[in-house]
Parts: C-alpha cells; structure tokens; sequence
C-alpha cells in the first residue's frame, strides 16, 4: 500500500486482564471459591492466585494508573464466584458492589468497560456437580448472565461470554475443567463444549432480548494455521486443525452450526457431542454482533506420521491422541521464539484478521496479545521492557495492514493492563504496562511501577496509533 488506513475516530485503545489472575481477595466479602482456588498444586515455584495483584483493594488506584496510560478501554472480567458464590444459589451483594465500583471508576475515567462474563474461574460448587457436563451449568450461566444484564446493563455496552472456550476444550485437564481421571476425556470435553456452545447461544439472545444496544460476542483464541510445506497432505492437515482449533468454535456462535470439517473429525471419532432436541435451534437463535479474539502466535502442522505420536485436537498432554492424531506440530523456521518457547508472528495477525473476517464479516476486536517476559525492575526503579515494545508495535502495524485490507477493527485489548498471575508460569511471567513488585513468595509491597511500555502505548493512543 502507499499509505495506511488510520485507525478510525472512536477505536478502541485497551488492555485486558481476567478476575483471577488480578484480583486477589480470593476468599473475601462473600467470594466463592472457583475451580483455580480449588486447585490443590501448582506448577513447581510458581504462585497461587489468592492475593494475584491485589487489584480488588487498589481498584481506583489501577484505574487512576490506566486513566493515565490513556485507555480508552479496559477488558476485564467478573468472577461468576464472587456474583453468585455457589454458582446457581444467593447472589452476593458486596461481589455486585465491587463491579459496580469498578465500572463506575472507568467511566468516571472515559474507559469503556468490556466485560468478560467467564474466564476460565467456573464456581468450584459447580464443578463439584459435574460442572459443564451437566446440563443445570447451562441454565446457571444464563441465570448469572441474566444477573450481570440486570447489575451492569445500563453502564456497559461490550460483552465478551466466555474466554478461550477452544483452549479449554484444547487444554481440558490444565484449565480445570475436566476432572482428573475422567474416562473418555476427549468425549467428554466435546460434550462439554457443546454445552458451553448453547449456553453462549442463549446468553446472547438473552442480552439482545433485554439489552436492545449491548454487544456481544464470543472470544476464542484464534490464529491462522500453516502448513509445514506446500506437499498437499500437509495443507489438509493445516485445514483440519484449523476446523478443530478455530472454526468450530465461531461457525457456531455465527452461523449455529458446527464446522463440517471439525464434525467430521468429531464423528470418525466418536467424540461427536449428543446434541438435545431443540439445541440446533437455540444455537440459530444465538448471534454476535462482533468477535472478539486472542492471539499470540500462529501453528504449524504436518500431516501425521501414523507412528503414534501424533496430535489430534490438542497436543495436551491429557489428551494424547496417539495413532488417531491428524497432525504433528512443527517448528515454523521462518519465525523466532520468545523466552517461552512462543513464536512470534505479527504477519500472522494479519492473516489472522483476513481469516476471520471474511469468514465471519463482523466487526473484529482483539481481546488479547502481547509478550510475557522475566521483567527486571531496576535499582532507580524503572523497568525497560524494549521487547514488548518492538513486539506490540509490530503487532499494531499489521493490525493497521489488516485495516488497510478492510477488514472491520474496532479495538484492540493487549493482554495486559497491568502485571498479574500468568496461566501456568506464575508472577515472574510478566505481560503488563504497569510493573508489579512482588514475586512468587514475597508479596513485597506490591507497588505499582510504570514500564518503559506504558511511555510507548500512551504516546500510540494519543495519537490515535500512528507510530513514531
Ligand atoms: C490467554 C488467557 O490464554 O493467554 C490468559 O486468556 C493468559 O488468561 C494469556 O494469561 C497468556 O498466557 P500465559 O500462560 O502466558 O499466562
């Protein structure tokens, strides 16, 4: 192109973070405990989530923090446990106080709220019924939708339903929602998807039935798939992981029905979910007005080997698929890694973008990306995180391409806000703009310190992303 197209007037400048990883206050004013606070171990030397960042006693400090930065949106998003402690039962009213604090504090602040209703914390009672291989956890998130509808309907506008549902399905065992042991776990994951699948479905009718101008949608992680090289048996590994990695997921919540190739897959298997009389329909009835998504690196495929050491859906080491896998994973050569091992790849974004977009023609808003990294706080008490800003900024430019292409983008959410408690790596792995001083064991004095990135992200959203 000769010259880009600007972000338009209104864009959404971000940054996101999630109930459990930045909260704290576990256990207090009423909270139940979730799947994460049931967690019995941890990953060696890494924290537990009970005091994260300490962000439920800092609210308007943190939100003072991302005035300052310059947002112009923050995804957050609320602990079902703190609503309704037990999932189905007593809604808990100082959990109600506390969003109502905070979305106040962002729109005192000109913060849009973008509100997560579910990010990977189900309530722990629930789990212990069987969790979202029952049906009563369907109708207990619609109920719980129903409720944050009615609390925060007239103060937020943007509604994410539930996080990564595919990285859960993908990562069953690590993310809590399959119970160690289970018995068929691949069958029982995709009955559980199902299940998340129609209780998307029916939040979002419902949102659209008593919020008339909200906006909903869904927010999987999604990133283009590559085939390891053009031999055409590589290319339909590529095609089929990207149906059981991306498509499954938002052909449903768009169109409401299921990807052919990912049923295919599902059915040859014996994995294909039992689908209720009257699902299909509740599925049709469920429509986004915009898709929100996470990303942070591409994958590559080959075809697999037949050898039994292939992937299937997953590549979890839960989930093994052994002979009946259709890919191998593959280092792309083409890219670099991070300090974690994550390939980095901003022209995969853009892809990315295409991919969905015209697929989908909805209007697009990334919930997530960014780097973790061990950041160092310096003696003088900086912190310079040149790497996060090269990635971020590269990350931009291709979302500004993906634009140029016309794709519709409406904001961008990088992940995340402020340092908080990674998935399985702990405090140490560090993503946000604002640095927090603890580590896993020694909670110091958890002050907050602006890094070198929150100078570069204010400076891009002053001038509405155009990059010095
Ligand atoms: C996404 C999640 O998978 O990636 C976040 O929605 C998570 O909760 C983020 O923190 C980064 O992953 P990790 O494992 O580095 O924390």
């Amino acid at each position: 192109y000769d010259s880009l197209a600007a972000f338009p007037p209104g864009f959404l400048w971000g940054a996101s973070t999630s109930a459990y990883q930045v909260e704290g206050a576990w256990d207090e004013d009423g909270k139940g405990p979730s799947v994460i606070d049931a967690r019995e171990s941890y990953p060696a030397g890494t924290s537990d989530y009970t005091v994260a960042s300490d962000h439920y006693h800092r609210v308007a400090d943190d939100v003072a923090l991302f005035a300052e930065l310059g947002l112009t949106a923050y995804r957050f998003s609320v602990a079902w446990s703190r609503i309704v402690p037990d999932g189905d039962g007593e809604v808990n009213p100082a959990g109600i106080a506390f969003y109502h604090r905070l979305i106040d504090e962002l729109r005192a602040a000109g913060i849009e709220p973008v509100l997560t209703m579910y990010h990977f914390d189900l309530p722990q009672a629930l789990q212990e019924k069987g969790g979202w291989s029952e049906r009563s956890t369907v109708d207990a998130f619609v109920r719980y939708a129903g409720i944050l509808f009615e609390e925060f309907g007239d103060k937020v506008t943007y509604w994410l339903t539930i996080n990564e549902q595919n990285m859960m399905v993908m990562h069953g065992a690590a993310l809590g929602i399959l119970p160690p042991g289970t018995a068929d776990p691949a069958r029982e994951v995709y009955q559980q998807n199902h299940h998340m699948l129609v209780a998307q479905a029916r939040a979002m009718a419902l949102a659209h039935e008593v919020l008339p101008a909200a906006k909903i949608g869904p927010a999987p992680n999604i990133s283009s798939v590559y085939p390891a090289s053009p031999a055409p048996e590589d290319v339909v590994a590529a095609t089929t992981f990207s149906a059981i990695r991306n498509w499954l997921y938002l052909d449903v919540a768009v169109h409401g029905r299921y990807s052919t190739t990912a049923w295919a897959y599902l059915l040859e298997r014996g994995w294909a979910p039992r689908v209720d009389h009257g699902d299909m329909e509740v599925l049709a009835a469920g429509h986004p007005d915009f898709i929100a998504f996470n990303y942070y690196t591409t994958h590559t495929v080959a075809a697999p080997l037949g050898d039994g050491t292939d992937a299937g859906d997953t590549g979890d080491q839960h989930i093994v698929l052994g002979e009946e896998g259709v890919y191998r994973t593959a280092p792309n050569p083409y890219l670099t890694k991070n300090e974690f091992g994550w390939e980095v790849d901003p022209v995969g974004f853009r892809t990315t973008f295409r991919e969905i977009y015209d697929r989908y023609h909805l209007p697009l808003m990334v919930t997530e990306n960014g780097l973790g990294a061990f950041d160092v706080l310096e003696e003088d008490g900086t912190v310079h995180d040149p790497y996060r800003i090269e990635y971020l900024s590269q990350h931009v430019e291709q979302m500004q391409l993906a634009l140029t292409d016309g794709v519709e983008v409406i904001g961008f959410c990088p992940w995340s806000a402020i340092d908080l408690v990674s998935t399985h790596q702990g405090v140490r792995k560090r993503y946000g703009f604002v640095y927090v001083d603890r580590d896993e064991t020694d909670l110091r004095d958890l002050r907050r310190v602006r890094k070198d990135s929150f100078g570069w992200y204010k400076a891009l959203i002053e001038t509405n992303g155009e990059q010095a």
